[in-house]
């Protein structure tokens, strides 16, 4: 059992998620590795798999798609501020539905448009470099806490506008939020409270951010577009959103990715005999999307009755697609367990249909930078153990170890 979890309701606890889920999501080495248990679920209930509590497991790679793309799959909100499905405000336009999600995601997409994204390119590449060779200084570092954290806490901060003083909070509000999209019963009581005030202590900055003159970023365009109460919580319901979704995923793709390379050396090797060019480094990081997507699970409910490849749903039920074991799928990728630099991207790490990210060019750029300029650096293991974050829909390693070439500067 991982230490964010009570001992003495340990029972309980399992036989509730053993309801929901065909897989033991709270022992260790589910967060250390699922994919084996991925695997094993499919091979015993297919791709889609009704669970003991009537809830619904999407396992399969076309099953998925399915869900992702059909409108009778939902939250059961339409502004940030109703209910979902699962009986909890949905507070950002993540869990909302049309029509309220439309019109929510298309104030966000205005003010976040590609132009802006690709504008960020050199500073992305820029702050990656100096960040990289800081941290080859002494030979060793943690990828994880000296590169993709302050990278990703930067690049976020200034996207949105965050003021220079709160930054620091907004991080750990993030990392904490991310945490929050776990079952409840994975989240010890006191975690559970932190998560609730950071919540709490997140809008109440954003507040003070928005009402500040001469903003910055998506802050200001929003608060431009911003009037009336309704529209004022929203506001902050989607910067909170924007936060919480673009830090601590953008760290699990640099960390996850990272580790996936140094465990298959051939693929390494590849990447070197390209020239570490922009491109190549690119098409990379789409297997390494695929191969351990930061995001696990997407989370739905049936708004109606309604059927996935034949198996039927009820109206309620609670539907969870992993996009980690869908991304496995053998009928889609051959050897799903390799890492293969060469396959076509098709992944479902960023989603699909109405919810499909918002910040994938963003992520991409920055995952880019980040593994370029390290590459360049020769990574190699050290004798450290790698160690996980506790969440189980976010999957991010915590800390990896690496040994880098501290050289001259490896700018290009
Ligand atoms: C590797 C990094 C990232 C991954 C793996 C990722 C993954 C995802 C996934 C799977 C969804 C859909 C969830 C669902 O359908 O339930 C999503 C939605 C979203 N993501 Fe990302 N994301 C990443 C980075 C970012 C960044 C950098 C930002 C912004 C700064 C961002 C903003 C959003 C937003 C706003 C949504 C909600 C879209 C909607 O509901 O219409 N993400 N992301």
């Amino acid at each position: 059992m991982t230490g964010d979890i009570r001992m003495e309701t340990a029972g309980t606890l399992i036989d509730c998620l053993m309801r929901q889920f065909p897989f033991d999501v709270s022992a260790e080495e589910f967060v250390r590795n699922p994919y084996p248990w991925y695997e094993a679920a499919r091979r015993t209930h297919g791709p889609v798999h009704r669970t003991r509590s009537g809830d619904v497991v999407v396992l399969g790679y076309f099953e998925a798609q399915a869900v992702l793309r059909d409108p009778r799959f939902g939250h059961g909100a339409q502004t940030a501020l109703e209910q979902t499905g699962y009986g909890v405000p949905a507070r950002t336009f993540l869990l909302t539905d049309p029509p309220g999600h439309t019109r929510q995601r298309e104030r966000v997409r205005r003010a976040f448009t590609t132009r802006e994204v690709l504008s960020l390119r050199r500073r992305i590449s820029d702050l990656a470099a100096d960040l990289v060779a800081r941290a080859a200084r002494s030979g060793t570092a943690d990828v994880v806490t000296e590169v993709a954290r302050p990278l990703s806490a930067r690049v976020v901060a200034d996207l949105i506008g965050v003021p220079e003083d709160l930054r620091d909070r907004f991080t750990e509000a993030a990392s904490l939020l991310v945490r929050g999209m776990d079952p409840p019963e994975l989240i010890a009581p006191g975690t559970r409270e932190r998560i609730a005030r950071a919540r709490v202590c997140l809008a109440r900055d954003i507040g003070v951010a928005l009402r500040r003159p001469g903003g910055t970023g998506l802050l200001r365009a929003l608060a431009r577009d911003t009037d009336g109460r309704t529209a004022r919580a929203e506001t902050v319901a989607t910067c909170a959103q924007l936060v919480a979704a673009g830090y601590e995923t953008t760290v699990g793709l640099i960390g996850n990715g990272t580790h996936a390379l140094l465990e298959h050396p051939d693929q390494l090797a590849r990447l070197a005999a390209g020239g570490h060019s922009e491109r190549v480094i690119a098409v990379a990081v789409e297997e390494l999307l695929r191969f351990d997507p930061p995001i696990q699970l997407a989370p739905r409910s049936a708004l109606v009755d309604a059927d996935i490849a034949g198996t039927p749903v009820p109206r309620g039920a609670v539907v969870s697609v992993l996009l980690g074991a869908a991304n496995r799928d053998p009928r889609v990728f051959p050897d799903p367990h390799r890492l293969r630099l060469d396959r076509e991207p098709r992944h479902l790490a960023f989603g699909l249909g109405s919810h499909y990210c918002l910040g994938a060019a963003l992520a991409r750029l920055e995952a880019t930078a980040a593994l370029r300029h390290l590459l360049r650096r020769r990574p190699r293991r050290t004798g450290d153990q790698v160690t996980y974050s506790p969440a189980r829909v976010a999957r991010s390693v915590q800390s990896l170890r690496v040994r880098l070439d501290p050289g001259a500067d490896a700018r290009p």
